[in-house]
């Protein structure tokens, strides 16, 4: 009787061990790798701009000695194809399956619209490096989903300021979709704020890049001045079209991304065209002096606007993880810590409205040889209104 009690007690005491064991492993600090979803194009017409970002981002992990705050990171890559269609299927399976700490992307921003929605319905936290859709930090804006790129809004509305420097009319042409929509919106606001009038829009289905026939509209309407929204691989094509078509000289081009990373495919029919970005090839700035040396030493390639965004990205995400010393469950304090992140970019100082937008500079830039060189400062500190945004 008395060995089976003691027994019983011996079983009973190995049991309140293992659970107490497991209590205090379900509360200690994770420390094994954290796991980043890269949800990017490698394939389509944005599969560059997609290959820029994932430099960028694990370039300052590389700096890091491929740690954040202390702990290793872990890459989870997916190519979303610049597929709207795919990306509910695709961010889940990062999200659910493969249980990243934090889901990076995208490019397009229909794709990144989805993703946005998958962040905030599982609380995810979530980093857009590139996708402009207003929705995103705007109606849908949520604590836990940041950008580090832009809105569409407010390059489009720099390139406005930029062209009514100079013209009066301007006709636009851009991809029918929410990037190009919400571009050439802000294009005629800057435009029209500067005394010009946006007189017709002219669209093209993502991502065709038969361009000619709106080439020919255009030449007929004669506006003193065109904007153009496309990008990626299809702005190469345009640049040549454009030239092509004898239209460079009677109607100057102005666009925010259409030389962005592609001056040297585009070679001369890009000479001497205007554009307006949150970053310029050679600031002179002592970050993005270390940030070229470091990213053409790596890569053996210059930078650009998407390596700049991937690489706060990743600083964005180490500025909260540091602020929770590595331990990911304390999600309020490291979303605390990122909405307050100034950070030292490349483009500048960069810090973030309350809707989680960049607040940035922006550059009136000019192609030049192999590079966007910067003319001058048109807004400085330009951050957008997403007025549908509470929080
Ligand atoms: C977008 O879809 O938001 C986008 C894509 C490429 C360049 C800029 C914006």
């Amino acid at each position: 009787m008395i060995r089976i009690s003691l027994r019983r007690r011996t079983l009973q005491c190995a049991a309140l061990l293992a659970c107490a064991t497991l209590a205090v492993a379900a509360h200690a600090q994770p420390t094994g790798p954290i796991k980043v979803g890269l949800m990017l194009p490698t394939s389509g017409t944005f599969a560059d701009l997609g290959k820029k970002v994932a430099s960028g981002f694990k370039l300052y992990v590389t700096e890091n000695g491929g740690k954040l705050a202390g702990r290793l990171v872990q890459y989870v890559e997916l190519d979303d194809e610049s597929d709207p269609s795919k990306a509910n299927e695709n961010a889940n399976k990062l999200v659910k399956r493969d249980r990243v700490d934090v889901l990076i992307g995208t490019i397009h921003s229909g794709v990144a619209m989805t993703m946005a929605r998958v962040a905030r319905d599982t609380n995810t936290l979530m980093i857009v490096p590139n996708a402009g859709a207003a929705e995103i930090t705007g109606s849908m804006c949520a604590p836990n989903v940041f950008r580090t790129s832009f809105s569409n809004w407010q390059p489009g509305y720099a390139t406005g300021l930029l062209a009514a420097r100079k013209h009066k009319t301007a006709v636009t042409i851009s991809w029918k979709y929410a990037a190009g929509d919400e571009s050439v919106r802000g294009f005629r606001e800057g435009f029209e704020k500067g005394g010009g009038k946006v007189i017709k829009d002219l669209h093209l289905p993502f991502p065709n890049v038969e361009f000619q026939p709106l080439l020919t509209e255009l030449a007929t309407i004669k506006p003193e001045a065109a904007y153009v929204f496309v990008a990626g691989a299809g702005q190469v094509k345009f640049v040549k079209d454009y030239a092509a078509a004898g239209l460079k000289n009677s109607i100057p081009l102005y666009g925010a991304f259409i030389t962005e990373g592609t001056l040297e495919a585009q070679g001369e029919a890009a000479s001497g065209l205007q554009t307006a970005l949150h970053y310029a090839d050679g600031l002179k700035i002592p970050k993005n002096e270390a940030f070229i040396t470091s990213y053409q030493k790596t890569y053996n390639a210059a930078p650009d606007v998407f390596a700049v965004q991937g690489y706060d990205a990743a600083q964005l995400f180490a500025a909260g993880l540091q602020a929770v010393k590595g331990d990911t469950r304390k999600k309020a304090e490291m979303i605390k810590a990122m909405e307050d992140a100034k950070l030292e970019s490349p483009r500048g100082p960069l810090s973030f409205s309350k809707s989680r937008n960049p607040i940035q500079d922006m550059y009136a830039r000019v192609a030049t040889g192999n590079r966007n060189v910067m003319t001058d400062v048109i807004v400085k500190a330009l951050a957008d209104p997403s007025p549908d945004c509470k929080l």
